[in-house]
């Protein structure tokens, strides 16, 4: 159990860590990761067993460019017009595994598809170079919990289970890739988070279909109703604060509170607001309130990423 702060040999260590089959936690623009080899079975059991995660939620891999995504899963016309225009950056496309693909089965949990990523980090980027094969990452905390966008944060959660933590500061982004499945000619989202959808619609010119939640088996794992949730209980859309509720407040409107209160954006800054999101569950949960109260976010743009996080955490358990 170690944070390095993310040197050139820090990251040489870590790459010959992930070589030898262990896990490696590591920062992205969105969130950090808890990486493996996606071709070693034994490293990516090791990050199920070690986030404690359900066997069925498949894992996005990571690669250091199209080139090498491309061996692994069958690009369509959409898939490539979406990677052309995203990545590197926070947008993982949900695409047919290729026959030849040598990626553990486990990695995507059996199914047909792979969900794959290229991320925009450099720390990432020099890891996946060093490592010189795909990274199995999920989100660096244990399973059903807020995502790390820290290094002690996933010190915090996984601490015992992770031999390196490699250290680059606050994540950028602060929410998970948007999941796009672009197995067809028409984009479905999967999962809302740092690429807004509406961006997206824009590039492409068409509207995406929202995939509905569908409860307990949902297209995308981490659909599930409860999920990035803290200790504490949520109320959303709160405009009052009451008695033994912390406040998790946006914008300059905000009630008076006797407890502890953290501010997401006081301008109403939404990318702000979505990089300080997950931090500032878990100092509201460490200050030991048992009740969160969560003022209004505009649902467009990021807050539809936002919102959606909130809505899981709220979920009751
Ligand atoms: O920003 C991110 O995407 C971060 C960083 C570390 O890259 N990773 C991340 O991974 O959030 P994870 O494992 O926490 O989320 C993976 C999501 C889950 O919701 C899972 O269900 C979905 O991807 N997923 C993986 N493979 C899939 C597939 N073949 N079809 C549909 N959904 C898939
Ligand atoms: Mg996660």
């Amino acid at each position: 159990m170690a944070i390095v702060k993310a040197t050139a040999g820090a990251i040489r260590v870590a790459a010959e860590h992930l070589r030898e089959g262990r896990l490696v936690a590591f920062p992205t623009e969105t969130v950090y990761g808890l990486g493996g080899d996606a071709t070693n079975g034994k490293a990516v059991a090791a990050i199920f067993e070690a986030k404690g995660r359900p066997r069925f939620n498949p894992l996005i891999v990571h690669f250091a460019d199209i080139s090498g995504a491309r061996m692994h899963a069958e690009f369509t016309p959409l898939g490539l017009r979406l990677a052309e225009a995203f990545w590197p950056g926070p947008l993982t496309l949900v695409l047919k595994r290729r026959a030849e693909s040598d990626l553990c089965d486990l990695v995507s949990a059996g199914l047909e598809t792979i969900a794959i990523r290229v991320p925009d980090h450099p720390i990432a980027q020099a890891l996946l170079e060093a490592a010189v094969r795909p990274l199995a990452a999920p989100s660096a905390n244990k399973s059903g919990r807020v995502s790390p966008t820290q290094a002690n944060h996933v010190q915090m959660d996984l601490g015992d289970r992770v031999g390196l933590i490699l250290d680059g500061g606050p994540t950028a982004h602060g929410l998970e890739s948007t999941i796009i499945d672009a197995t067809g000619e028409a984009p479905i989202l999967l999962r809302t988070g740092a690429v807004p959808a509406e961006t997206i619609e824009v590039v492409l010119g068409q509207t995406i279909n929202r995939a509905v939640d569908a409860g307990d088996k949902p297209l995308s794992p981490g659909q599930l109703a409860s999920h990035y949730a803290p200790e504490a209980k949520v109320r959303l859309g709160a405009t009052d604060v009451q008695e033994g509720e912390a406040l998790l407040a946006f914008g300059s409107n905000v009630p008076a509170a006797a407890g502890p209160m953290i501010n997401l954006s006081a301008t109403g800054d939404l990318i702000e607001a979505a990089a300080n999101l997950f931090a500032a569950l878990r100092t509201l949960d460490q200050s030991g309130t048992k009740r969160i109260a969560v003022m209004p976010i505009p649902e467009q743009g990021l807050g539809e990423g936002i919102n959606d996080r909130l809505r899981r955490a709220a979920t009751p358990r």
